[in-house]
Protein backbone atom coordinates (compact mmCIF):
# COMPACT_ATOMS: atom_id res chain seq x y z
CA UNK A 1 0.00 0.00 0.00
CA UNK A 2 2.93 2.21 0.69
CA UNK A 3 4.04 2.38 -2.80
CA UNK A 4 0.53 3.00 -4.03
CA UNK A 5 0.45 6.10 -1.50
CA UNK A 6 3.65 7.23 -2.64
CA UNK A 7 1.98 7.51 -6.31
CA UNK A 8 -1.15 8.40 -5.56
CA UNK A 9 1.02 11.62 -4.32
CA UNK A 10 3.67 11.38 -7.29
CA UNK A 11 0.56 11.39 -9.85
CA UNK A 12 -1.43 13.80 -8.40
CA UNK A 13 1.35 16.37 -9.00
CA UNK A 14 1.74 14.72 -12.23
CA UNK A 15 -2.10 15.21 -12.65
CA UNK A 16 -2.06 18.70 -11.25
CA UNK A 17 0.68 19.91 -13.95
CA UNK A 18 -1.15 18.02 -16.85
CA UNK A 19 0.72 20.71 -19.84
CA UNK A 20 3.89 19.59 -18.51
CA UNK A 21 3.15 16.07 -17.30
CA UNK A 22 6.24 16.04 -14.75
CA UNK A 23 5.61 13.71 -12.54
CA UNK A 24 8.15 14.29 -9.15
CA UNK A 25 10.11 11.42 -8.91
CA UNK A 26 11.19 11.34 -12.75
CA UNK A 27 14.82 11.86 -12.44
CA UNK A 28 16.80 11.68 -15.92
CA UNK A 29 13.45 9.64 -17.49
CA UNK A 30 11.60 11.50 -20.21
CA UNK A 31 8.32 13.12 -19.04
CA UNK A 32 5.64 11.66 -20.99
CA UNK A 33 5.54 7.89 -23.36
CA UNK A 34 5.91 10.96 -26.38
CA UNK A 35 9.18 11.94 -24.84
CA UNK A 36 10.57 8.90 -24.62
CA UNK A 37 9.41 7.82 -27.90
CA UNK A 38 11.42 10.68 -29.31
CA UNK A 39 14.27 9.75 -27.44
CA UNK A 40 14.62 6.10 -28.35
CA UNK A 41 13.21 6.42 -31.85
CA UNK A 42 10.39 3.68 -31.44
CA UNK A 43 6.65 5.06 -31.84
CA UNK A 44 4.58 4.86 -28.81
CA UNK A 45 0.77 4.09 -29.60
CA UNK A 46 -2.53 3.77 -28.26
CA UNK A 47 -5.79 2.00 -29.76
CA UNK A 48 -8.11 5.24 -29.88
CA UNK A 49 -12.04 4.96 -28.61
CA UNK A 50 -14.11 7.02 -31.67
CA UNK A 51 -16.48 7.87 -29.20
CA UNK A 52 -14.46 8.82 -26.29
CA UNK A 53 -12.36 10.88 -28.76
CA UNK A 54 -15.80 12.83 -29.45
CA UNK A 55 -16.89 13.08 -25.82
CA UNK A 56 -14.20 13.30 -23.08
CA UNK A 57 -11.95 16.12 -23.91
CA UNK A 58 -9.68 15.18 -20.60
CA UNK A 59 -9.13 11.07 -22.35
CA UNK A 60 -8.36 13.42 -25.83
CA UNK A 61 -5.83 15.85 -24.21
CA UNK A 62 -4.00 12.85 -22.69
CA UNK A 63 -4.36 11.03 -25.67
CA UNK A 64 -2.54 13.64 -27.59
CA UNK A 65 0.40 15.10 -24.97
CA UNK A 66 1.35 11.17 -24.50
CA UNK A 67 1.33 9.42 -27.54
CA UNK A 68 2.75 9.82 -31.26
CA UNK A 69 1.14 6.76 -32.60
CA UNK A 70 -2.77 5.86 -32.40
CA UNK A 71 -5.00 2.54 -34.07
CA UNK A 72 -8.36 3.14 -34.60
CA UNK A 73 -9.44 0.54 -32.12
CA UNK A 74 -12.82 0.09 -33.70
CA UNK A 75 -13.49 2.62 -36.04
CA UNK A 76 -12.29 1.18 -39.14
CA UNK A 77 -13.70 -2.20 -38.99
CA UNK A 78 -15.96 -3.29 -42.06
CA UNK A 79 -18.95 -3.37 -39.65
CA UNK A 80 -18.40 -0.16 -38.64
CA UNK A 81 -17.47 1.53 -41.64
CA UNK A 82 -20.46 -0.39 -43.76
CA UNK A 83 -23.28 -1.37 -41.86
CA UNK A 84 -25.30 -1.69 -44.85
CA UNK A 85 -24.12 -3.03 -48.38
CA UNK A 86 -22.76 0.45 -50.46
CA UNK A 87 -23.37 2.37 -47.35
CA UNK A 88 -20.41 3.82 -45.91
CA UNK A 89 -19.91 5.55 -42.25
CA UNK A 90 -16.62 6.94 -42.08
CA UNK A 91 -17.40 9.42 -39.44
CA UNK A 92 -15.16 7.84 -36.54
CA UNK A 93 -12.56 6.72 -38.79
CA UNK A 94 -12.20 10.30 -40.20
CA UNK A 95 -12.17 11.77 -36.89
CA UNK A 96 -9.21 9.44 -35.50
CA UNK A 97 -7.44 10.51 -38.44
CA UNK A 98 -8.06 14.09 -38.37
CA UNK A 99 -6.78 14.21 -34.44
CA UNK A 100 -3.81 12.40 -35.62
CA UNK A 101 -2.89 14.96 -38.13
CA UNK A 102 -3.42 17.98 -35.77
CA UNK A 103 -1.39 16.24 -32.98
CA UNK A 104 1.84 14.99 -35.30
CA UNK A 105 0.61 11.50 -34.85
CA UNK A 106 1.31 8.57 -37.28
CA UNK A 107 -1.47 6.30 -37.96
CA UNK A 108 -1.79 2.25 -37.46
CA UNK A 109 -4.40 1.07 -39.77
CA UNK A 110 -6.60 -1.41 -38.41
CA UNK A 111 -7.83 -3.68 -39.81
CA UNK A 112 -8.67 -4.74 -43.19
CA UNK A 113 -9.54 -8.35 -42.81
CA UNK A 114 -10.66 -10.21 -39.87
CA UNK A 115 -13.46 -13.09 -39.26
CA UNK A 116 -15.16 -10.71 -36.11
CA UNK A 117 -16.84 -7.15 -36.45
CA UNK A 118 -18.02 -7.99 -40.01
CA UNK A 119 -21.20 -6.49 -41.04
CA UNK A 120 -24.20 -8.52 -41.06
CA UNK A 121 -25.51 -7.83 -44.75
CA UNK A 122 -21.74 -9.91 -45.33
CA UNK A 123 -22.38 -12.80 -43.06
CA UNK A 124 -25.88 -13.19 -43.28
CA UNK A 125 -25.72 -12.89 -47.32
CA UNK A 126 -22.40 -14.88 -47.72
CA UNK A 127 -23.89 -18.54 -48.48
CA UNK A 128 -25.96 -16.72 -51.81
CA UNK A 129 -22.45 -15.42 -52.99
CA UNK A 130 -20.70 -17.14 -55.12
CA UNK A 131 -16.55 -17.56 -54.24
CA UNK A 132 -15.95 -14.84 -57.63
CA UNK A 133 -18.59 -12.43 -55.86
CA UNK A 134 -17.03 -12.42 -52.30
CA UNK A 135 -13.48 -12.39 -53.56
CA UNK A 136 -14.54 -9.16 -55.32
CA UNK A 137 -16.64 -7.97 -52.61
CA UNK A 138 -13.09 -8.11 -50.26
CA UNK A 139 -11.13 -6.59 -52.97
CA UNK A 140 -13.50 -3.75 -53.32
CA UNK A 141 -13.23 -3.58 -49.52
CA UNK A 142 -9.52 -3.42 -49.53
CA UNK A 143 -9.87 -0.48 -52.11
CA UNK A 144 -12.93 1.24 -50.52
CA UNK A 145 -10.50 1.69 -47.08
CA UNK A 146 -7.28 1.66 -48.23
CA UNK A 147 -8.07 3.67 -50.57
CA UNK A 148 -9.94 6.15 -48.61
CA UNK A 149 -6.81 6.59 -46.47
CA UNK A 150 -4.09 6.08 -48.93
CA UNK A 151 -0.97 8.20 -48.27
CA UNK A 152 -2.09 8.49 -44.17
CA UNK A 153 -1.86 5.29 -42.81
CA UNK A 154 2.19 4.34 -41.69
CA UNK A 155 1.53 0.72 -41.61
CA UNK A 156 -2.03 -1.70 -42.19
CA UNK A 157 -2.77 -4.80 -39.93
CA UNK A 158 -3.64 -6.06 -43.63
CA UNK A 159 -5.07 -9.48 -42.11
CA UNK A 160 -5.73 -9.88 -38.63
CA UNK A 161 -5.06 -13.11 -36.48
CA UNK A 162 -5.56 -15.80 -39.57
CA UNK A 163 -4.14 -18.25 -37.59
CA UNK A 164 -5.53 -21.24 -35.21
CA UNK A 165 -3.90 -21.34 -31.51
CA UNK A 166 -3.28 -25.33 -32.42
CA UNK A 167 -0.94 -23.87 -35.91
CA UNK A 168 -3.95 -24.43 -38.98
CA UNK A 169 -5.36 -21.88 -41.08
CA UNK A 170 -7.57 -20.61 -38.92
CA UNK A 171 -11.29 -21.61 -40.03
CA UNK A 172 -12.89 -18.78 -41.51
CA UNK A 173 -15.44 -17.30 -44.17
CA UNK A 174 -12.34 -16.28 -46.32
CA UNK A 175 -10.98 -19.41 -45.80
CA UNK A 176 -13.42 -21.35 -46.61
CA UNK A 177 -14.60 -20.12 -49.30
CA UNK A 178 -11.27 -18.37 -51.02
CA UNK A 179 -8.61 -21.01 -49.35
CA UNK A 180 -5.53 -20.36 -48.29
CA UNK A 181 -4.28 -17.65 -51.36
CA UNK A 182 -6.77 -15.23 -49.47
CA UNK A 183 -3.78 -13.98 -47.52
CA UNK A 184 -1.58 -13.44 -50.69
CA UNK A 185 -4.69 -11.40 -52.39
CA UNK A 186 -5.01 -9.05 -49.76
CA UNK A 187 -1.44 -8.14 -49.36
CA UNK A 188 -1.24 -7.27 -52.98
CA UNK A 189 -4.51 -5.33 -53.34
CA UNK A 190 -3.49 -3.63 -50.00
CA UNK A 191 -0.43 -2.36 -51.74
CA UNK A 192 -1.89 -1.64 -54.96
CA UNK A 193 -4.82 0.57 -52.97
CA UNK A 194 -1.91 2.38 -50.52
CA UNK A 195 1.76 1.75 -51.94
CA UNK A 196 2.84 4.03 -49.53
CA UNK A 197 1.94 1.59 -46.21
CA UNK A 198 3.75 -0.60 -44.35
CA UNK A 199 1.63 -4.02 -44.81
CA UNK A 200 1.64 -6.03 -41.67
CA UNK A 201 0.33 -9.27 -40.47
CA UNK A 202 -1.20 -9.38 -37.05
CA UNK A 203 -2.12 -12.19 -34.69
CA UNK A 204 -2.15 -12.51 -30.70
CA UNK A 205 0.15 -15.31 -28.73
CA UNK A 206 2.69 -14.75 -31.17
CA UNK A 207 5.06 -14.29 -27.66
CA UNK A 208 4.88 -17.49 -26.71
CA UNK A 209 5.83 -21.09 -27.96
CA UNK A 210 3.16 -21.70 -29.85
CA UNK A 211 2.09 -23.60 -33.12
CA UNK A 212 1.04 -20.66 -34.38
CA UNK A 213 4.01 -18.32 -34.31
CA UNK A 214 5.67 -21.41 -36.90
CA UNK A 215 2.77 -21.27 -38.92
CA UNK A 216 2.69 -17.57 -38.95
CA UNK A 217 6.58 -18.31 -39.56
CA UNK A 218 6.07 -20.43 -42.70
CA UNK A 219 3.48 -18.02 -44.17
CA UNK A 220 5.48 -15.00 -44.18
CA UNK A 221 8.33 -17.16 -45.58
CA UNK A 222 6.11 -18.33 -48.09
CA UNK A 223 4.96 -14.93 -49.03
CA UNK A 224 8.13 -12.95 -49.13
CA UNK A 225 9.75 -15.69 -51.14
CA UNK A 226 6.46 -15.76 -53.96
CA UNK A 227 7.15 -11.96 -54.13
CA UNK A 228 4.20 -10.45 -52.19
CA UNK A 229 4.58 -7.15 -51.03
CA UNK A 230 4.74 -7.75 -47.08
CA UNK A 231 6.83 -5.70 -45.01
CA UNK A 232 5.72 -6.29 -41.05
CA UNK A 233 4.57 -8.40 -38.39
CA UNK A 234 2.98 -7.22 -35.27
CA UNK A 235 2.57 -8.81 -32.13
CA UNK A 236 -0.92 -7.70 -30.29
CA UNK A 237 0.81 -7.91 -26.56
CA UNK A 238 -2.27 -9.52 -24.94
CA UNK A 239 -0.88 -10.61 -21.60
CA UNK A 240 -2.28 -11.31 -18.24
CA UNK A 241 -0.05 -11.07 -14.96
CA UNK A 242 -2.29 -14.82 -13.67
CA UNK A 243 -0.43 -16.24 -16.30
CA UNK A 244 3.68 -16.57 -16.80
CA UNK A 245 5.34 -14.29 -18.45
CA UNK A 246 6.19 -14.79 -22.43
CA UNK A 247 10.09 -15.28 -21.84
CA UNK A 248 10.84 -16.17 -25.58
CA UNK A 249 9.25 -13.02 -27.14
CA UNK A 250 12.64 -11.52 -28.00
CA UNK A 251 13.48 -14.59 -29.98
CA UNK A 252 10.42 -14.52 -31.65
CA UNK A 253 10.54 -11.25 -33.17
CA UNK A 254 14.06 -11.55 -33.67
CA UNK A 255 12.92 -14.83 -36.12
CA UNK A 256 10.67 -12.55 -37.86
CA UNK A 257 13.04 -9.73 -38.32
CA UNK A 258 16.35 -11.93 -39.40
CA UNK A 259 14.46 -12.10 -42.56
CA UNK A 260 14.25 -8.77 -43.06
CA UNK A 261 10.60 -7.72 -41.76
CA UNK A 262 10.16 -5.01 -39.37
CA UNK A 263 8.06 -6.01 -36.37
CA UNK A 264 5.65 -3.75 -33.41
CA UNK A 265 4.09 -4.48 -30.96
CA UNK A 266 0.60 -3.92 -31.53
CA UNK A 267 -1.73 -4.18 -28.54
CA UNK A 268 -0.59 -4.15 -25.70
CA UNK A 269 -1.98 -4.86 -22.34
CA UNK A 270 -1.83 -6.41 -19.34
CA UNK A 271 -4.64 -7.81 -17.47
CA UNK A 272 -5.11 -8.68 -14.05
CA UNK A 273 -7.80 -10.75 -11.88
CA UNK A 274 -9.62 -8.17 -10.05
CA UNK A 275 -9.49 -6.45 -7.19
CA UNK A 276 -6.23 -4.50 -7.91
CA UNK A 277 -3.58 -4.76 -5.20
CA UNK A 278 0.08 -3.06 -4.88
CA UNK A 279 1.84 -6.14 -5.80
CA UNK A 280 -0.39 -7.12 -8.70
CA UNK A 281 0.42 -3.56 -10.13
CA UNK A 282 4.05 -4.29 -10.04
CA UNK A 283 3.92 -7.24 -11.50
CA UNK A 284 1.83 -5.43 -14.35
CA UNK A 285 4.39 -2.90 -14.34
CA UNK A 286 7.52 -5.30 -15.19
CA UNK A 287 4.84 -6.98 -17.66
CA UNK A 288 4.82 -3.84 -19.35
CA UNK A 289 8.18 -3.00 -19.11
CA UNK A 290 9.51 -6.31 -20.63
CA UNK A 291 7.19 -5.67 -23.54
CA UNK A 292 8.41 -2.22 -24.61
CA UNK A 293 12.23 -3.62 -23.37
CA UNK A 294 12.00 -6.33 -26.13
CA UNK A 295 10.75 -3.97 -28.62
CA UNK A 296 13.50 -1.49 -27.70
CA UNK A 297 16.31 -3.95 -27.86
CA UNK A 298 15.21 -5.16 -31.53
CA UNK A 299 16.69 -2.27 -33.94
CA UNK A 300 13.56 -3.45 -36.64
CA UNK A 301 10.86 -3.27 -33.78
CA UNK A 302 9.25 0.11 -35.37
CA UNK A 303 6.26 0.55 -32.64
CA UNK A 304 5.08 0.06 -29.04
CA UNK A 305 1.29 0.60 -29.16
CA UNK A 306 -1.09 -0.40 -25.87
CA UNK A 307 -4.76 -1.46 -26.34
CA UNK A 308 -6.73 1.84 -24.96
CA UNK A 309 -4.12 3.69 -22.70
CA UNK A 310 -6.85 4.25 -19.70
CA UNK A 311 -9.18 2.04 -17.80
CA UNK A 312 -11.90 4.35 -18.75
CA UNK A 313 -12.32 2.67 -21.80
CA UNK A 314 -10.74 -0.56 -22.16
CA UNK A 315 -12.09 -3.83 -23.53
CA UNK A 316 -11.11 -6.46 -20.80
CA UNK A 317 -13.72 -6.06 -18.63
CA UNK A 318 -16.47 -7.33 -21.14
CA UNK A 319 -14.49 -10.07 -22.59
CA UNK A 320 -12.86 -11.74 -19.09
CA UNK A 321 -15.34 -11.86 -16.08
CA UNK A 322 -13.62 -10.58 -12.67
CA UNK A 323 -10.54 -9.03 -14.65
CA UNK A 324 -9.56 -5.80 -15.69
CA UNK A 325 -6.91 -2.57 -14.88
CA UNK A 326 -4.98 -3.98 -17.93
CA UNK A 327 -3.86 0.05 -19.34
CA UNK A 328 -1.48 2.06 -18.39
CA UNK A 329 -3.54 5.03 -16.86
CA UNK A 330 -6.97 4.15 -14.21
CA UNK A 331 -10.08 5.31 -14.82
CA UNK A 332 -9.35 8.36 -13.59
CA UNK A 333 -6.21 9.10 -15.93
CA UNK A 334 -4.03 8.82 -13.23
CA UNK A 335 -0.81 6.67 -14.53
CA UNK A 336 0.10 3.44 -12.53
CA UNK A 337 3.49 1.81 -11.87
CA UNK A 338 3.56 0.70 -15.18
CA UNK A 339 3.66 4.00 -16.77
CA UNK A 340 6.74 4.74 -14.94
CA UNK A 341 8.08 1.82 -15.54
CA UNK A 342 7.96 2.61 -19.01
CA UNK A 343 9.28 6.00 -18.80
CA UNK A 344 12.25 4.49 -16.81
CA UNK A 345 13.07 2.82 -19.92
CA UNK A 346 14.62 6.22 -20.76
CA UNK A 347 16.41 6.88 -17.91
CA UNK A 348 20.11 7.82 -18.68
CA UNK A 349 22.31 5.36 -17.07
O1 LIG B 1 -20.97 -0.33 -31.36
C1 LIG B 1 -21.80 -1.15 -30.52
C2 LIG B 1 -22.82 -0.29 -29.82
O2 LIG B 1 -23.67 0.27 -30.79
C3 LIG B 1 -23.59 -1.17 -28.85
O3 LIG B 1 -24.46 -0.38 -28.11
C4 LIG B 1 -22.65 -1.88 -27.87
C5 LIG B 1 -23.38 -2.84 -26.94
O4 LIG B 1 -22.55 -3.90 -26.55
O5 LIG B 1 -21.72 -2.63 -28.63
C6 LIG B 1 -20.93 -1.83 -29.48
O6 LIG B 1 -20.03 -2.64 -30.17
C7 LIG B 1 -18.95 -3.13 -29.40
C8 LIG B 1 -17.65 -2.66 -30.07
O7 LIG B 1 -16.55 -3.23 -29.41
C9 LIG B 1 -17.51 -1.14 -30.03
O8 LIG B 1 -17.44 -0.69 -28.73
C10 LIG B 1 -19.01 -4.64 -29.41
O9 LIG B 1 -20.13 -5.07 -28.66
C11 LIG B 1 -17.75 -5.22 -28.80
O10 LIG B 1 -17.76 -6.62 -29.00
C12 LIG B 1 -16.54 -4.63 -29.49
O11 LIG B 1 -15.38 -5.15 -28.87
C13 LIG B 1 -14.17 -4.96 -29.57
C14 LIG B 1 -13.56 -6.30 -29.92
O12 LIG B 1 -12.31 -6.12 -30.55
C15 LIG B 1 -14.45 -7.11 -30.86
O13 LIG B 1 -14.05 -8.45 -30.89
C16 LIG B 1 -13.23 -4.22 -28.63
O14 LIG B 1 -13.73 -2.90 -28.38
C17 LIG B 1 -11.83 -4.14 -29.25
O15 LIG B 1 -10.93 -3.66 -28.30
C18 LIG B 1 -11.39 -5.53 -29.67
O16 LIG B 1 -10.13 -5.41 -30.31
C19 LIG B 1 -9.48 -6.60 -30.71
C20 LIG B 1 -8.64 -6.27 -31.92
O17 LIG B 1 -9.43 -5.64 -32.92
C21 LIG B 1 -7.95 -7.49 -32.48
N1 LIG B 1 -7.18 -8.17 -31.44
C22 LIG B 1 -7.91 -8.46 -30.21
C23 LIG B 1 -8.54 -7.19 -29.65
C24 LIG B 1 -9.20 -7.46 -28.33
O18 LIG B 1 -10.26 -8.35 -28.48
Amino acid sequence: MKIRSALIVITSAFMLTAGAAVPATAGHSPHTLRALAKKTGVRIGSAVDADALAADRDYRRLLNRQFNHVTAENAKKWALVEPERGVFDWSGADAIVRNAKRNGQQIRGHTLLWHNQLPEWLTEGEPNFTTAELRSILRKHVFDVAGRYRGQIRAWDVVNEVVEDGGGFRNTLWFRRLGEGYIADMFRWAHQADPHAKLYINDYNLEWDTAKVQTTFEIVTDLLAAGVPIHGVGFQGHLGIQFDYPTAFPEHMKRFTDLGLEVAVTEADVRMVLPVTAEKEATQATYYQNLLRTCLENRKCTEFTTWGYTDRYQWVPGFFEGEGSAALFDEDLVPKPAYFALLALGRKK
